[in-house]
């Protein structure tokens, strides 16, 4: 094993660890009001409520700290998707996930100083911070200011339109969260990749890499 390489900079883990602490205070009180009922026994209805709002806000500003730093600094381009060969990576990478770890092959991406995600990591990462944490905060502030949400469009209730779509990513949300957790422990000892996001330092796995050169992504 060659040496470390730094991949997450104190302003990603400072994002990252407040993003993911609002995340679980949001899941939580957004079930919690989810499923009030006169006896509830979850937390107390105002009490969600509160720690909804404040959270969602937060989660907000957060976002917005995480966009522009994506903007501004090489972190952004980890994020742009290739499409050449697209389809032949994820392969490689599910058939890796699905069956080759368990074999103790080789990553087929593996992580170093010229690629910080593997292909199925890129686009789940794209498609949540840029689709679905967006869609979960217009939605939210929406409903923090319904009298801006259209009250019907195609014979469709707005409120109620804009409820769903505010839910469905709270739920898209929590099922990525369950599989981040679980493919977060692939690395080559299960605690490495959370290590990695505390320290900013992650093993450089790209020492035997022999191919894959025109689909790295950056640092
Ligand atoms: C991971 C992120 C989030 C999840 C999982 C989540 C989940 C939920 C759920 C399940 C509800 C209940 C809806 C219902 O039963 O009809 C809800 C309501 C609500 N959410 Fe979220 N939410 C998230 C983020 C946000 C954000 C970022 C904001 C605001 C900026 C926000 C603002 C609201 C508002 C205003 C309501 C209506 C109840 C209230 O006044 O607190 N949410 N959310
Ligand atoms: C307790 C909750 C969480 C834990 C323990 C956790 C853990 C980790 C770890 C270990 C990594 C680095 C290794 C890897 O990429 O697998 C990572 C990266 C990442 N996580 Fe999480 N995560 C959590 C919640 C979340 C949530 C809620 C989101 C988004 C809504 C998220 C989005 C990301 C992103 C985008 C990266 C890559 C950041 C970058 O380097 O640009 N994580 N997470």
């Amino acid at each position: 094993m060659s040496g470390k390489v730094y991949l997450y900079p104190i302003w990603i883990r400072l994002w990252h660890w407040l993003n993911a602490l609002l995340c679980l205070v949001l899941i939580f009180s957004g079930i919690s009001m989810h499923y009030a009922s006169p006896d509830a026994t979850r937390i107390r209805f105002d009490l969600a409520v509160t720690m909804h709002n404040i959270s969602g806000i937060l989660l907000t500003a957060n976002y917005i700290i995480f966009f522009l730093g994506n903007l501004f600094t090489g972190n952004g381009r980890n994020y742009l998707i290739q499409f050449r060969g697209f389809r032949q990576r994820m392969w490689k990478q599910i058939y890796y996930y699905a069956f080759g770890v368990f074999k103790k092959e080789e990553a087929p991406f593996p992580i170093g100083s010229a690629r910080k995600f593997n292909p199925l990591q890129q686009v789940t990462y794209a498609v949540v911070m840029y689709f679905m944490v967006p869609m979960i905060f217009i939605t939210g502030w929406a409903l923090l200011f319904p009298q801006v949400i259209v009250s019907e469009w195609l014979g469709i209730n707005g409120f109620a339109a804009t409820d769903f779509l505010h839910i469905l990513g709270g739920f898209g949300v929590s099922i990525f969260l369950v599989i981040h957790l679980y493919f977060a422990t692939m690395g080559k000892k299960p605690t490495d990749h959370y290590k990695a996001m505390i320290s900013g330092y992650h093993d450089d796995e790209s020492e035997h890499e022999s191919e894959n050169d025109s689909e790295k992504n950056h640092i």
